[in-house]
């Protein structure tokens, strides 16, 4: 199986249009040290004849089709035509579904999510822009392993989704702010990805806690993405851009005494990486001590084009 980060960033990208945070600013400035980032978005391949699987659709996914051959018409193909066979959505955040507009042209794929999010989909007419003439929404159940098909037959991957503590999309949020938070099990899921070697990837761009069970499963995997998206609960409000903490976005910090470094400490993967990176996490900075301890952890920090072969 290849895995190709398509976008590291978390909503907003990196950096956002309107950041003039220091991160933000060195990116702008061109520092080797803080490299900007696309929305955040995976693409996998189980092999050339199975094309490749996108995981989420982000606002920046012309330019990542741009940035990435794999992901362009081949030569001698159909005048119109993709190797991307399908779509998944891990929730339906503006980050990880807006891409799915720029994937309209009549171009026929499979775009698969939970009913949950589908519904979201479903209720905004703007999304008709993808007939269903050439988008089949098919509609997956929680902790059922499925073969990813695109319109032509099997991609050679399997997914299966999994509830993991989230909310709500952001746009979708009325009243308390308590109310919203983990809504539904099926409003933010993780993937599990596995091949027929039994490769083994997990994706969690969204996730805002780990409990055993979560522990459990992704036990003995390949590579585990996980949501990287600030490195303290209450970055934002440190930084001066905002009040919410991460946990309130339904994102776990890294590096808090119940954060994702020692909540996944000991447990058994090959490789481990952050992604969904907001523009306030200090890990942005290579030269950053946040960086150091979170490479001294065991852990890498992905970056755009970044590519996994399992
Ligand atoms: C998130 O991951 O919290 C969302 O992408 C926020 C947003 O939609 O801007
Ligand atoms: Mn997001």
């Amino acid at each position: 199986m290849r895995l190709k980060i398509l976008g590291s960033a978390a909503g907003g990208g990196f950096p956002q249009w309107n950041c003039n945070y220091r991160l933000s600013r060195a990116a702008r400035a061109g520092d080797p040290n803080v490299r900007p980032r696309l929305q955040s978005s995976l693409a996998a391949s189980a092999g050339p004849d199975g094309g490749w699987v996108l995981f989420n659709a982000s606002p920046d996914i012309r330019q990542q089709i741009n940035e990435t051959p794999e992901l362009q018409p081949a030569p001698g193909a159909p005048l119109r035509s993709t190797p991307i066979r399908a779509v998944i959505l891990t929730n339906a955040d503006v980050d990880h579904l807006a891409g799915l507009l720029s994937l309209r042209e009549r171009q026929d794929f499979h775009l698969y999510a939970t009913a949950r999010v589908l519904g979201v989909l479903d209720a905004n007419p703007i999304f008709r822009v993808l007939d269903p003439a050439h988008v089949r929404r098919l509609p997956v159940e929680l902790d059922r392993p499925f073969a990813i098909e695109g319109p032509e037959g099997p991609t050679g991957l399997t997914a299966e989704l999994f509830a993991v503590p989230g909310k709500v999309a952001l746009f979708l949020e009325t009243g308390e702010a308590q109310q919203d938070f983990e809504a539904d099990p099926g409003d933010t899921v993780g993937v599990r990805i596995t091949d027929a070697t039994g490769r083994t990837a997990f994706y969690v761009p969204g996730c805002a806690r780990v409990d055993q069970a979560f522990r459990d499963r992704i036990e003995g995997g390949d590579v585990l993405l996980f949501d990287g998206t600030v490195f303290t609960d209450r970055e934002m409000e440190r930084a001066g851009v905002g009040t919410k903490t991460g946990r309130r976005m339904g994102h776990l910090p890294i590096a808090d005494e119940d954060g994702s470094l020692r909540a996944l400490a000991g447990a058994d993967l090959r490789r481990r990486v952050f992604v969904h990176i907001n523009n306030t996490n200090p890990i942005l900075d290579e030269g950053s001590a946040e960086r150091r301890l979170v490479e001294r952890s065991g852990w890498e920090v992905a970056a755009d084009g970044m590519e996994i072969d399992l």
